[in-house]
């Protein structure tokens, strides 16, 4: 069983991982629904939380239903970190997730995100502080370092563990390397055999279909997988990987009454949380994934795109389900 604190999880878990203007509440029970183990929200930072900025609070919200769930926030300066983690336990989360990993260069060059990566000491000691002002289990999502000729993975890893994190999870990517070329989880995996490790060690970065999941579990031996791009617009990732290391084969393709389903679901929960007007406007994003690669789709994508009614959104969804019923999809 892996353990992060208190919170068991079942073997080789699937965690849905913080993206920003993706992990929201509505997208996050989706993907719980479909068998994400744990889901974390989208980075939320110290700065814009101790300000009391509505942006950054509302998303501290949480449904029961999600659980576990951590929150995630980012920042370089140790009093904005506690005065955070103070604010983000109002909340009730299961984690609170530090993120050293944002390669974004507005957070880098503030030292919060990956920038920290540069100066592992306050890396180490704002944990340790933060694991020390919470009574939640503090887990860490960074990078295997600031570039190919800095990569100290193995070090940091030690180094977080003995101040008290309760899980680590990897970006399989150098922060030079921002999304491009290939994550490399060999030096994941370094960490994970590194017999002084004893927390959880999960594994992110391109993985993109369950074979890669499978070799993730059983070639580099990690604990658990943290999915990101791969469940966009497909929260039946979770259940696809899940389907195929109990039977090593793959489910049906997502049927269009399902994905119609999906979306409906979606914006219902996305007008409850944020009303009409946000909700309707929010969960456009998602709809181009939901229906990727159907042909002719375009009237109906620009219907649901640009409607700033829910009650027309959902009438493109009706129409959408009739029409391309028989739709195959990959
Ligand atoms: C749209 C988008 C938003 C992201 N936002 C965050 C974030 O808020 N916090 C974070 O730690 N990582 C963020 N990431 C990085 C992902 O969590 C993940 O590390 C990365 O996408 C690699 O995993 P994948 O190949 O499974 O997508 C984001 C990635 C994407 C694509």
């Amino acid at each position: 069983m892996v353990k992060i604190g208190a919170i068991e999880l079942p073997e080789f878990p699937l965690l849905l991982a913080p993206m920003e203007d993706v992990s929201d509440p509505p997208f996050r029970a989706l993907c719980k629904e479909q068998g994400a183990d744990v889901v974390y929200t989208e980075f939320i930072s110290s700065e814009g939380l101790i300000r009391d900025a509505a942006k950054s609070t509302m998303k501290l919200d949480i449904y029961e239903k999600e659980r576990p769930v951590g929150i995630q926030i980012f920042g370089a300066n140790l009093d904005s970190m506690l005065r955070a983690v103070e604010i983000v336990e109002k909340s009730y989360p299961d984690i609170i997730d530090i993120n050293f990993g944002c390669p974004v260069k507005k957070v880098v060059s503030k030292g919060a995100g990956a920038g920290i990566l540069k100066d592992i000491c306050l890396m180490e000691k704002l944990t340790a502080e933060m694991v020390k002002r919470t009574h939640l289990p503090v887990t860490v999502k960074t990078r295997l370092g600031w570039d190919h000729d800095s990569i100290r993975i193995v070090e940091v890893a030690e180094r977080l563990q003995d101040v008290g994190i309760k899980a680590l999870s990897i970006h399989g990517r150098t922060r030079a390397q921002m999304y491009k070329g290939n994550a490399d989880w060999v030096p994941i995996a370094a960490v994970k055999n590194n017999p002084r490790m004893h927390i959880p060690i999960f594994g992110n970065g391109d993985v993109n279909s369950p074979e890669r999941a499978m070799e993730m579990r059983d070639s580099y031996g990690l604990d658990g997988a943290m999915i990101g791009r791969a469940c966009i617009g497909n929260p039946w990732f979770f259940k696809q990987v899940k389907h195929y290391f109990e039977t090593g084969t793959h489910l049906e393709p997502i049927s269009m009454s399902e994905r119609v389903e999906a979306a409906r679901r979606h914006l219902k929960m996305a007008i409850d949380w944020k009303g009409e007007v946000l909700g309707v406007l929010e969960t456009r994003r998602h709809y181009t994934n939901y229906f990727k690669g159907i042909p002719n789709f375009k009237p109906y994508r620009t219907k649901m795109v640009t409607s700033d009614h829910s009650q027309d959104v959902f009438k493109a969804f009706d129409e959408v389900e009739t029409k391309f019923a028989a739709h195959q999809f990959a």
